[in-house]
């Protein structure tokens, strides 16, 4: 069996034994994610562009008889239990990896009927806290092991639902879908192009004559929570009134930039400001689909600096450090573009650069920043990956 990198999965598996004394009967990984344009869009029922990529999270996982789910995460050393009937302490509870286990746990068995308990261990290397979606590859990996472990058989965009009902519901962040559903479905050297309003997607070939770089501000993303709340808050009443200056729109995704120029001058300042950046990002999304399939990595690139521009001055959800990373990179050479990714308020940046370029890029990077700590930004240069996925024995295919 192998889920992952032959090491990553492997000690995954061999980590489990160890724990739990027996071999595990099934693996699973899902990947984090980057996004190359569409910020701020999924929850507009707008439209992203985001790569699975190749940083997972692996589980190991076997069944139990009775209803109780015993989960082991390695890269912490934390041991915690939990019974499907309900009952996690509250210590327990503040713990976000567990919430996220409980709540896959919880939504599955509403979806997909009574479920048994499992034993579980996982480890990764999506970086935590980063804006890489490390939440969405616990989430849609742990989602994969109990489905092949129970022989289940779920929709896959209904189960990269499951997983944002889990940040909607079980975190209690308003977030989209974006990162569950790249998480669940992306594909291998491939962006994916998701409406978020019917979930419709399909997948757009990246160039091979560029690589992406992401580059980590070593801030956690302190604020995400909360000025995402409002930044959410704040869409919702540009759309309200705009309604009010007689548009017919139902989210700022039915709002074009001419009809949203018609009506800006009667807006409240931040609901215009969010309301600006969202209408041109989607058209962004729409422009950088058009410049990839015409082969037009530069046009690509300026949309990406363009939207970093756009976040930074009217969502205002950029910071500092995410502006100096942004900076040094689009003043290197082969760099095409360069923006913040994810939600912002720290986290990472993410670079299209010429293959050729990529080390001058990397060490431009290391050198001229410096994490709050003190040390260097940590660079990763990331293909982009495949969604989740698990393999092993399941009832259907005889383990008693
Ligand atoms: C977070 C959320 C996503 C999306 C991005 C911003 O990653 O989980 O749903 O809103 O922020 O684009």
């Amino acid at each position: 069996m192998s889920a992952g990198t032959a090491s990553s999965s492997s000690t995954v598996e061999e980590r489990y034994s160890e724990t739990f004394g027996y071999s595990p009967e099934a693996v699973a990984r899902a990947p984090g994610r980057v996004n190359l344009v569409g910020e701020h869009t999924d929850y507009n029922q707008g439209f992203v562009l985001p790569a699975a990529i190749d940083r997972y999270i692996w589980f190991a996982g076997g069944r139990r008889s009775d209803r109780l789910v015993r989960a082991h995460a390695l890269d912490l050393d934390e041991h915690v239990e939990f019974s499907l009937d309900g009952g996690v302490d509250p210590v327990t509870e503040q713990r976000l990896w567990v919430l996220y286990l409980v709540g896959v746990a919880h939504l599955l068995e509403r979806e997909a009927g009574p479920l048994t308990g499992i034993d579980l261990a996982f480890s990764g290397n999506v970086p935590r806290e980063a804006g890489l979606s490390s939440s969405a590859a616990v989430e849609m990996g742990s989602v994969a092991l109990w489905q092949r472990l129970l022989g289940l058989q779920c929709d896959p965009v209904a189960m990269a639902r499951l997983g944002q009902r889990v940040e909607n519901e079980f975190l209690g962040v308003p977030t989209g879908i974006m990162d569950q559903f790249v998480s669940g479905l992306g594909r291998q050297a491939h962006a994916l192009l998701m409406d978020c309003r019917d979930l419709s997607y399909r997948y757009v070939p990246l160039p091979k004559d560029v690589n992406i770089v992401v580059a980590n501000t070593g801030v956690k993303r302190a604020l995400a929570k909360s000025e995402y709340a409002v930044r959410v808050r704040q869409c919702q009443e540009a759309v309200a009134e705009m309604r009010q200056a007689g548009l017919n729109a139902t989210s700022l995704r039915d709002v074009t930039l001419e009809q949203f120029r018609s009506v800006e001058s009667g807006l409240s300042e931040l609901p215009r400001r969010r309301a600006r950046h969202v209408i041109t990002e989607n058209d962004r999304v729409h422009a950088a689909v058009a410049a990839l399939d015409a082969g037009d990595v530069e046009l690509f690139g300026e949309l990406m600096n363009d939207s970093h521009t756009s976040l930074r001055d009217d969502y205002q959800v950029s910071s500092p450090e995410l502006d100096a990373l942004t900076s040094i990179a689009q003043k290197q050479p082969g760099v095409l573009g360069a923006r913040m990714t994810g939600a912002g308020f720290g986290g990472c940046t993410v670079n299209l650069v010429r293959l050729e370029s990529t080390n001058g890029l990397v060490t431009a990077l290391q050198e001229d920043y410096r994490q709050p700590s003190g040390r260097p930004a940590e660079v990763y240069v990331l293909n982009a990956a495949d969604g989740a996925f698990a393999e092993g024995t399941h009832p259907a295919e005889g383990v008693t």
